[in-house]
């Protein structure tokens, strides 16, 4: 959707901000660019919608060079948002928002009515806030404002520039939050600067790392922090891109540890006996359906006597997590129960524990897959011990 080809910009003064730039952005798919300051993401991106020329290469944008499309037909394709927003003072939040719709000739009843649906999409009500002017919303609101004047036209390519840079990070995290799940149901093509490495993992399909004008990696967050390419790259991600990568890769059910299983409606001696065999201290406890009731311990049954039940004995468990979770999901659900394991659930369904060690063989996992170019299941190692 959006393609680079040897794209150079220097600035009259000789700075050279990009240096022979070369990379694609896939229909639909959100690339976030981050670096340190003045490393060119600005530049980048301002060369997407001709605010900035290069000085040599070509940008391709659907297919079509954007040098040879007029530059104000081109930036009505393409949404653009920015930290300082620029939402026109004495306009109300409505008609911030319905901006380029009027711009491109629509009817008033029909940018307003445009307006107000897009408003409800991040997140504010249009009947409270539309008639609000930008003044009286705070900075995070501001920002929800001109992420939706930016998609009123509903344009195939959005560019971001530290579009929630200017916002504490409680409300920061939210209006991440709320973007990814917004950018599930209108899958544009979106370029993101940031300078903040967790941002850019927490928003990229692909993050392209910037050096000096060039980029010193474009890959996947997991890879990035699994894999730097360069010593710079590995430098810039921090030394805990261990733990920033617990947050990029899912639970499969193949990281899984399978514990003894006890039913909700067995007797406590024979659930006493299985745990025996089995040489386990506790089992978990299901329903009849395999729906997650509990756990349960050995002690606990084995003490219980004649005529004792699993289900009256059974503790709730609160220590889960659903399937396809970050693993800092699983992480911090340990943590915060002070949980030796969590049960990973399927709906309700119980599907197995993840335990300390499973956690980390997950993750060795899945650095080694990307490393090896594999599927996370058809990587091999002997132990995770000697890594
Ligand atoms: N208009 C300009 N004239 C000269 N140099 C510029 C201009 N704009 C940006 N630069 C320089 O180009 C480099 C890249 O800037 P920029 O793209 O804004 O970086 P970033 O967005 O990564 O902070 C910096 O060295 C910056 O000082
Ligand atoms: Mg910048």
């Amino acid at each position: 959707m959006i393609r680079f080809e040897q794209v150079s910009k220097r600035y009259p003064d000789g700075t050279m901000a990009v240096d022979e730039l070369s990379f694609e952005v896939g229909e639909g798919e959100l690339v976030t660019l981050v670096g340190p300051s003045g490393c060119g993401k600005t530049t980048t991106m301002m060369m997407v919608n001709r605010l900035i020329e290069p000085t040599a290469g070509r940008i391709f944008v659907n297919g079509e060079n954007i040098a040879d499309v007029d530059p104000v037909r081109l930036r009505r394709r393409i949404g653009y948002v920015i930290q300082q927003v620029g939402l026109f003072p004495h306009r109300t939040v409505l008609d911030n928002t319905a901006t380029v719709p009027a711009l491109i000739g629509w009817k008033k009843a029909k940018a307003r009515a445009r307006a107000a649906e897009l408003l409800d999409l991040v997140g504010l009500d249009p009947k409270m806030y539309g008639s609000r002017y930008p003044e009286q919303l705070s900075g995070g609101q501001r920002q929800r404002v001109g992420v939706a004047r930016a998609l009123a036209a509903d344009p195939p390519v959005l560019l971001m520039d530290e579009p929630f840079g200017a916002v504490d990070p409680v409300v920061r995290e939210q209006l991440q939050d709320e973007f990814l799940r917004m950018q599930a149901a209108v899958r544009k093509t979106v370029l993101l600067v940031t300078h903040d490495i967790e941002e850019a993992v927490r928003l990229g399909d692909r993050i392209a790392v910037y050096g000096q004008g060039r980029i010193e990696q474009f890959d996947t967050p997991g890879a990035v922090l699994g894999t730097p390419a360069t010593p710079y790259v590995a430098g810039f991600v921090g030394a805990d891109r261990g733990l920033k990568r617990l947050s990029v890769t899912e639970i499969l059910p193949d990281d899984l540890e399978q514990p003894t299983v006890v039913r909700l409606d067995e007797s406590a001696a024979h659930a006493a006996a299985r745990l025996r065999e089995e040489d386990a201290r506790w089992g978990v406890v299901l329903d009849a359906d395999g729906d997650l009731h509990g756990w349960v311990g050995i002690d606990e049954v084995a003490l219980a006597g004649e005529g004792g039940k699993v289900g009256d004995l059974a503790h709730r468990m609160r220590a889960w997590v659903p399937v396809g979770a970050p693993l800092k999901q699983a992480f911090g659900v340990m943590l915060q129960h002070d949980a030796g394991w969590v049960a990973v659930l399927d709906g309700a369904r119980f599907l197995g524990v993840l335990t300390p060690a499973k956690l980390h063989e997950a993750l060795r996992r899945s650095v080694d897959a990307d490393a090896q170019g594999v599927a996370r299941d058809q990587v091999e190692f002997d132990s995770v011990a000697d890594a």
